[in-house]
């Protein structure tokens, strides 16, 4: 079966009800990161912190994964799909994905600050501060702030440098090292980008850009696929 990765960024969610970050109302137009995303942050007001990504995943009960998340998982009837993702959200999990990678953590899991290998998954939405883990020590949500370390970049570069077809849907590429990937990808492997802002990227070749929302151009793109 043909290698095929699927690099996804917050505009895949974005049907879905998920706002963005660098959209107009995106989550960067009401928050500066530096006050909610960072070890710093955490330092100096972890309740700010943990109420960011506390109604963030409260948010996930309240949607449900889009057409653009139900076609990815149509191409597994093909291809050995697998799915990098930069969003902290389940979505692509509960559409049916079955091969997914987070690059940026997940809402769902809060890990321990004495041990970051002592990762839990929460059932409810709401983590608070006094909640320890088995060490005794806060819980803090399990995402990859900003200045701190991908640490699944190493396994991403691994996978999509085997890429035998990769499409790109909803980033603005403008994040590394997750936007940086594509710079793996051997220039004849066909590439797409589906976003309703999609570019060429400079000095990556065989890519199409489908100026389409994620919800209408990857359904297309999924049928084309299947049907070739
Ligand atoms: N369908 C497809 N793409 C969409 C849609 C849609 N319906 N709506 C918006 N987009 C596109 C926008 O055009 C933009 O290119 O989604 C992209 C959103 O860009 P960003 O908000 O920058 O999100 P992303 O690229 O995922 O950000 C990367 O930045 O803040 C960090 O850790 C955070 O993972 C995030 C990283």
């Amino acid at each position: 079966m043909k290698k095929l990765i699927v690099l996804t960024g917050a505009g895949m969610s974005a049907e879905s009800g998920v706002k963005t970050f660098r959209d107009d109302d995106g989550l960067w137009q009401n928050h500066r990161f530096e006050d909610v995303a960072s070890p710093i942050a955490w330092k100096n007001d972890p309740e700010l912190v943990m109420e960011f990504y506390n109604q963030r995943r409260k948010q996930l009960f309240e949607v449900e994964p889009n057409p653009g998340h139900r076609a990815l998982v149509l191409l597994e009837k093909k291809f050995d799909v697998r799915i990098i993702t930069q969003n902290v959200d389940n979505l692509h999990e509960r559409a049916g994905s079955s091969n997914v990678l987070h690059l940026h953590g997940e809402l769902k899991k809060v890990r321990s600050t004495i041990n970051p290998n002592l990762v839990y998954t929460m059932d409810q939405w709401e983590l608070k501060m006094g909640d320890k883990c088995e060490k005794g020590s806060q819980l803090r949500p399990h995402i990859v702030w900003f200045g701190e370390a991908v640490d699944m970049i190493g396994p991403a570069v691994e996978i999509v440098s085997k890429a035998d077809i990769v499409i790109v849907i909803g980033t603005s590429m403008v994040v590394y090292p997750a936007a940086g990937l594509i710079n793996y990808v051997s220039d004849d492997v066909p590439k797409f980008y589906v976003d309703p802002k999609a570019f060429q990227v400079s000095g990556i070749s065989n890519l199409k850009v489908i100026r389409k929302k994620a919800g209408v151009g990857v359904p297309e793109l999924v049928d084309r696929l299947l049907s070739e």
